[in-house]
């Protein structure tokens, strides 16, 4: 589609005139480095009547490795007449959400596997856009104190069964921030119930007290590093540490 613009124009511009609602359209950047299309598409579907675009940084070539390309979805903002253009790719932390505003104009920015690990994203970002200031990360109670609503509110939408065998993938993004995980890690992705939860979760925080000062608090040289995003980093260091994805191609997710 991305390489085909006169056709998914065509495709795009038949589901606006068929339905009520407003259609927006997600893109990349283009298929590789030597077909950055997404100017162009974003300007067609802006004729074909889309509400909005939204734009991944990368290439399809790219998939989830190297670096987030700012310039680009400026070109994509650069083109498109009204519509707002929201950026996405990688944004992890809320300075790198107002990096992406400040460099590419865009109207919103969109967060994905960022808010698997810090669902405070969006509070932390929307603070620091207004008053300039970045808050501290949140306390580990804090954290532990969401994922346990995270699994409640599982549980009241898809039955303690479905919801305990959902959220098995659901707590290691969470604990991805704790510091020491280990055990909590290879116990909670067994869970069937509730309570088998909340027995990992009491076995996991006696086992952390190891890791923490006389006041609880995790030492310092057992904290996780923090998140920089990949287009905020040197690309060596960016390839290393960029955001784990499903395995196998993009195409089977
Ligand atoms: C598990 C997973 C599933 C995804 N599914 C979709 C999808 O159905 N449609 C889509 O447009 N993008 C999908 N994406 C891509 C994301 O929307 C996003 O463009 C990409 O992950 C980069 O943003 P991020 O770094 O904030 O995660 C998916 C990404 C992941 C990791």
């Amino acid at each position: 589609m991305m390489t085909e613009h006169a056709k998914t124009a065509a495709l795009v511009k038949g589901m606006v005139d068929a339905v009520k609602i407003p259609v927006t359209a997600k893109m990349r950047l283009g298929w590789d480095d030597d077909n950055i299309t997404a100017p162009d598409l974003a300007r067609a579907l802006e004729d074909a009547g889309v509400a909005a675009i939204f734009v991944h940084g990368r290439t399809r070539e790219q998939g989830f490795s190297g670096t987030v390309n700012l310039a680009g979805i400026r070109k994509v903002v650069a083109a498109v007449k009204r519509i707002p253009v929201i950026g996405n790719g990688d944004v992890t932390t809320p300075e790198s959400a107002k990096l992406m505003f400040d460099e590419t104009g865009c109207a919103g920015v969109s967060v994905g596997r960022g808010a698997f690990y810090n669902p405070w994203i969006f509070a932390q970002t929307r603070h620091l856009l207004a008053t300039g200031e970045l808050q501290p990360e949140p306390r580990f109670e804090e954290r532990i104190r969401v994922m346990c609503r995270h699994l409640d509110l599982m549980v009241d939408v898809f039955t303690e069964v479905h919801g305990c065998r959902m959220f098995r993938k659901v707590a290691p993004w969470y604990s991805k921030r704790f510091g020491p995980v280990n055990e909590f890690n290879k116990k909670v992705v067994a869970i069937s119930s509730r309570a088998e939860f909340h027995d990992v979760l009491e076995r996991y925080l006696r086992w952390r007290q190891q890791f923490c000062d006389g006041d609880g608090q995790l030492l310092p040289r057992y904290a996780p590093p923090p998140m920089v995003a990949s287009f905020m980093q040197d690309p060596a260091s960016a390839q290393r540490s960029s955001i784990p994805v499903p395995r196998g191609p993009v195409e089977v997710w």
